[in-house]
């Protein structure tokens, strides 16, 4: 297990200009989340989810990582073995700034998935065509690989066992409303949060820093903690 978790949401992104959830402007201000994010949402209107996910990943292309992601790819690089990224993010920001083995707890917007199966297909920037977008076992048209509100979530196992091993908890970017942050910190020695405000579902005092700012203006600050944190081993 590594000593560091990174841990992050949607506000990880918001710099490269990838909406957020529930902030104002955010996704779930112009979609029915009912409507495109729910267990059954496919099975009431699949071509408004399929629409929905399509838009969200063809506009995926020209985005572009900002300096948290690559702060994080470099600490990633120079401590190797110490640092786990976790991310409730379905962009594919860590990975194009260089980061390894990032754990996509609510799925990933480039790939889909085969509703009988575990074949997972990774369609890039394009829309999703159920012509050529079939499982090849069960000849049946794929999904997106997004994980829907009132589905299991097969990573949270993952997730728990990695944030359970680790020293330092680091959380950046997410209002805490679908994964309990304050369960999570409550495992590490120390706890580290950056958001752009306070949330009512994230207790300050589980935290032993926090900073209310972007995170392309906390990242160094949090780079300097994890590194000291690090060389006190
Ligand atoms: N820098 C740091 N934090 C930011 C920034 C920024 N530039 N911009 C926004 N934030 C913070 C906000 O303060 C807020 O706390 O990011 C958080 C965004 O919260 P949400 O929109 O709720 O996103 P997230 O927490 O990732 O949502 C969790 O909900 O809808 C589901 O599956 C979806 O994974 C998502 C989950």
């Amino acid at each position: 297990m590594a000593k560091v978790v990174i841990f992050s949401g949607a506000g990880i992104s918001a710099e490269s200009g990838i909406s957020t959830f529930r902030d104002s402007g955010g996704l779930w201000d112009n979609y029915n989340i009912e409507d495109v994010c729910y267990f059954d949402s496919l099975q009431k209107n699949r071509q408004l989810v399929i629409d929905f996910y399509d838009k969200r990943r063809t506009e995926l292309e020209d985005k572009k990582p900002n300096k948290a992601h690559i702060e994080i790819a470099k600490l990633q690089q120079k401590y190797p073995k110490d640092i786990k990224i976790i991310t409730q993010n379905v962009d594919d920001m860590f990975e194009r700034a260089g980061c390894k083995d990032v754990l996509h707890v609510h799925g990933f917007l480039r790939e889909l998935r085969c509703e009988q199966c575990s074949y997972v297909k990774d369609i890039g920037y394009r829309k999703q065509n159920d012509d050529i977008d079939i499982c090849p076992e069960h000849n049946l048209p794929l999904r997106p690989n997004i994980v829907f509100f009132g589905e299991s979530a097969p990573h949270y196992k993952d997730m728990y066992k990695e944030v359970e091993g680790c020293e330092l908890f680091v959380c950046i970017g997410t209002s805490g409303d679908v994964v309990d942050v304050n369960f999570l910190a409550a495992y590490a020695k120390k706890a580290i949060l950056n958001n752009l405000e306070p949330s009512r579902a994230i207790y300050k005092d589980r935290f032993d820093s926090i900073y209310y700012e972007p995170a392309t203006k906390a990242i160094d600050k949090i780079v300097k903690e994890v590194e000291e944190f690090l060389s006190k081993d």
